[in-house]
């Protein structure tokens, strides 16, 4: 449990955010044609690496905690931190999250989406777009005076009501100058709890959704984690500030 302080961005860090944000969205949209049966997950990382240095920003996860490349690829039963691999072909029907952090001027953009692969399953489709549409529950939350509780209150209540279940061993978290810092932002929770939000605040919605049961289990590399039932997981992450009178998404292209 994180017992820092949350930060209040200012003016200008809140300017570096967006175009931390801006970047992060517009790698996302570069990568998503080359998502197709054949390629592999690490021509994906190095695509990423390339593009993200001709753009002049570094990758923030390589090297973050000893992470070993410049993206997360999360394929099927992944819920989050799949490590790219030369192996690992992407085929039709699966689904991949993407999930990239760029850092602009010593600031991060955090954002990911589930990709399909061709055509997936009738409940694979289901569960991304479940997914999708859980991230935009809690975005919708996001104002001042609302609490943390009310984002995973919302998350909860859509994704176990379409017979879905959401992951509690990784929540969304504050990020500014920091990849990981407070507030811890779970996808699960009651209404009119937590912190409350107030403008400034910086901080992502990233909802892992899980076909199964929420329960992960983590590989032997330290980071890949997995269903425990190996059923699917979907993701989707935006990095958002609160604003004076609501919300503004700084991961759009
Ligand atoms: N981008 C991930 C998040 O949403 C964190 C990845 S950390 C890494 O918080 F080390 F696995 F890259
Ligand atoms: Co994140
Ligand atoms: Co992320």
């Amino acid at each position: 449990m994180k017992t820092e302080l949350i930060v209040i961005l200012s003016q200008r860090e809140l300017d570096k955010m967006r175009q931390a944000g801006r970047l992060a969205a517009k790698l996302l949209q570069h990568l998503e044609p080359l998502v197709k049966p054949g390629v592999s997950t690490l021509q994906l990382n190095d695509e990423a690496e390339r593009w993200t240095q001709a753009q002049g920003a570094k990758s923030a996860p390589l090297g973050y905690k000893g992470y070993p490349k410049s993206i997360c690829t999360s394929v099927n039963e992944v819920i989050c931190h799949g490590i790219p691999n030369a192996k690992q072909i992407l085929k039709e029907g699966d689904i991949i999250n993407i999930d990239v952090t760029p850092i602009v001027d010593g600031y991060h953009g955090d954002t990911s989406k589930t990709f399909l692969v061709g055509t997936p399953s009738p409940t694979a489709k289901k569960l991304v777009e479940v997914t999708q549409k859980c991230l935009s529950l809690g975005i919708a939350e996001v104002k001042p005076g609302g609490r943390i509780g009310d984002i995973g209150a919302a998350i909860q209540e859509y994704a176990e009501a379409q017979g879905f279940s959401v992951v509690r061993d990784f929540v969304g978290h504050g990020i500014s100058n920091i990849f990981h810092t407070a507030p811890d932002v779970p996808h699960y929770g009651t209404r009119d709890k937590g912190k409350r939000l107030r403008p400034g605040m910086v901080f992502t919605i990233e909802p892992m959704i899980n076909e199964g049961s929420y329960e992960v289990e983590m590989l032997n590399d330290g980071w890949t984690a997995v269903t425990r039932d190996r059923k699917l997981s979907a993701q989707f992450e935006h990095t958002l500030a609160v604003t004076e009178d609501g919300v503004e998404i700084l991961t759009l292209p």
